[in-house]
């Protein structure tokens, strides 16, 4: 898995972004996810944990759009990583993830990679799940700011945006006839994209700022919705807060060191 992953990514770097597909990551599959997801969104209230997700997750119906705005991570490994080893984390915003109508989940952020002896990389991707991870056509690196903006305009297209702030330059794309999604949450979300391989690597603090919404044409904010994740044992890997428009989440070093 790993590897087909490496050679999809080696692929990816090499066709400089030409809307390449990504294998899917290890150990996620999405609709698993999805389904667990909404098993547990359905019955807890505003903190819970699962076993990848961090962040906040807002429910409510025909929600159009969500977006953030938040500076790129620098990631690093945790000084108990096997630096032999790939890690995986992502940061995102997305539309359905915990619906039950569908499997779907339209998502757009950016994700991380660290591949032995050459670091992390960092890339912004896009993906209408089911299906496979896109590659926007606007090169990323640690430090700079991006607006996010995805917009659902049905349960089967939409569209994103995403902004360089540091430049101005954007990148967006519309998309239809993909599979359906419930309209029905939103989130701001750091994930943990490789559950087998741990710890997780540790992003710092991510801050999706200028955090909204859009349901059934108002504006709402993610305010009092926090999950608190990346977890499958009570070991936390982040400690996430909303406040407003602000969802943050501040990489947390498991008490169990060993993993999961
Ligand atoms: C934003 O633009 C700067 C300057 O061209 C570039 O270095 C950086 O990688 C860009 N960031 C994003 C997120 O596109
Ligand atoms: C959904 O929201 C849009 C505005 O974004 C509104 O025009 C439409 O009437 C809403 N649909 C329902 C079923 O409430």
């Amino acid at each position: 898995m790993l590897c087909a992953f490496w050679i999809c990514y080696i692929a990816l770097l090499g066709l400089a972004a030409a809307s390449p597909l990504l294998g899917r990551r290890a150990g996620s599959s999405p609709a698993d996810k999805a389904a667990g997801f909404a098993k547990r969104t359905a019955r807890l209230a505003s903190t819970y944990t699962t076993k990848n997700w961090a962040g906040a997750v807002v429910s409510g119906d025909n929600i159009s759009q969500v977006q953030a705005t938040y500076r790129i991570p620098h990631v690093s490994l945790p000084t108990d990583a096997d630096p032999n080893q790939y890690y995986y984390g992502s940061a995102w915003i997305g539309i359905g993830g915990s619906g039950s109508c569908g499997q779907g989940l339209w998502q757009a952020g950016t994700y991380w990679t660290y591949v032995p002896g050459s670091g992390f990389v960092t890339t912004l991707f896009y993906e209408w799940l089911p299906g496979s991870v896109e590659v926007p056509n606007l090169i990323v690196k640690p430090g700079d700011t991006i607006t996010v903006v995805l917009r659902a305009t049905s349960t089967t297209s939409g569209s994103y945006t995403i902004i360089n702030r540091t430049t101005g330059e954007k990148v967006s794309q519309s998309l239809s006839r993909q599979p359906e999604i419930c309209l029905n949450s939103a989130e701001w979300i750091v994930e943990d994209n490789d559950l087998d391989v741990h710890p997780f690597p540790d992003y710092g603090t991510i801050t999706f700022d200028a955090a909204t919404y859009i349901m059934n044409g108002q504006t709402n904010y993610p305010s009092g919705s926090t999950s608190d994740a990346l977890d499958s044992n009570g070991d936390q890997w982040a400690d996430c807060s909303t406040a407003a428009q602000t969802v943050k989440c501040t990489w947390a070093e498991a008490d169990d060191a060993g993993g999961y």
